[in-house]
């Protein structure tokens, strides 16, 4: 399918890493031009080249998203090389984990600021223009902590839930211009990320990785953790015509990706219940609105397979 990107300049942050590298490599297997940054100039070149290598472009930009003071610069530089953003996807790193209590406002003013700040003075410096162009999707990655927080990961659970306002609030100022704003809730996605938290938790209770790793997995139905290619395909699924346009919120559980919220785009996904009959979906009623919000998670569901809840 057409996502109707090709020559669309896409600039994804993190993206020498898992979930990002994979969003990054995706967008350019569909046509779009990729500004690949990450804190770690190195692990961006390796993304950047791995698209290159595919036949796509790329510009690979060394970028830490904790100091705000280099993204005039760095946004001037995509536009010199590749041209103004069309499509931003928000992908930061992830905090340490952590209790809620205890960090000090040191430690919430610096993830603040890599993690939200960073996320609203990038849009501030490039979102006008795809107003200005009548074009433009910010897909902004989160966590499903911010649907229902996860134990210990106190600073990820709190600060990820701003965004989840900002995006919803910025998607009513601008989809009218044309540009849609939509939330990626990943769950357990097997990245250096989640290894990582694994070790950590492992360490913790005094367990082996293994055992931690085995246990998470064991709560995920489909027995296994996500692959970042999966992710990769809603933030793709996310470029579409229509899509942002037409859509309230889904939620992608184990069994696939599957209507939640008022659905209106017949055909572009399944819809439950009557709808699936050939009646309206509930809530189709309500005329569509440009700039409405979806809300996507890769996290598994605890429901029987094939449930909605
Ligand atoms: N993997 C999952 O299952 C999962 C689930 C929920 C949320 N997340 C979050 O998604 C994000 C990406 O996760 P991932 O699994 O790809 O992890 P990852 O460790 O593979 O990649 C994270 C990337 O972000 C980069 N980064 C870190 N700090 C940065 C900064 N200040 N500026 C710019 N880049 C920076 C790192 O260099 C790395 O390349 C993280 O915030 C993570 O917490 C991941």
């Amino acid at each position: 399918m057409d996502l109707g990107i090709t020559g669309r300049v896409a600039l994804v942050h993190g993206a020498g890493g898992g979930l990002g590298g994979a969003a990054a490599q995706r967008l350019a297997a569909e046509g779009a031009v990729i500004a690949v940054a990450d804190v770690r100039g190195e692990a961006a070149e390796v993304t950047a080249d791995r698209i290159r290598g595919a036949g796509g472009r790329a510009l690979a930009l060394e970028w830490d998203l904790g100091d705000l003071s280099v993204i005039d610069a760095n946004a001037t530089r995509i536009e010199d090389v590749l041209g103004p953003v069309d499509i931003l996807v928000n992908n930061t790193g992830g905090p340490p984990p952590t209790p809620v209590l205890g960090n000090g406002p040191d430690t919430w003013t610096d993830h603040f600021r890599s993690m939200v700040l960073s996320v609203i003075a990038i849009a501030d410096r490039v979102v006008p223009g795809m107003c200005d162009r009548g074009w433009g999707r910010v897909v902004t990655s989160t966590s499903s902590g911010v649907v229902a927080p996860i134990a210990d990961l106190g600073l990820s659970n709190s600060v990820r839930t701003a965004l989840v306002g900002w995006s919803k609030t910025l998607a009513r100022e601008v989809g009218g211009a044309g540009v849609t704003c939509n939330i990626v809730v990943p769950g357990r996605i097997g990245t250096a990320r989640v290894r990582a938290l694994d070790e950590s938790k492992a360490a913790r209770e005094k367990r082996s990785v293994g055992e931690v790793a085995d246990a998470s997995i064991a709560s995920i139905p489909v027995g296994r953790y996500g692959d970042p290619a999966e992710y990769a395909a809603v933030v793709a699924f996310l470029q579409q015509t229509g899509v942002g346009l037409a859509v309230r919120k889904y939620v992608m559980r184990r069994r696939g990706l599957l209507a939640h919220d008022a659905q209106r785009s017949p055909g572009a996904l399944p819809q439950r219940g009557r709808a699936r009959r050939g009646r309206p979906a509930a809530g189709a009623a309500r005329p569509a609105r440009p700039a409405d919000e979806a809300l996507l998670t890769l996290r598994p569901s605890r429901y029987a397979p094939g449930r909605v809840r």
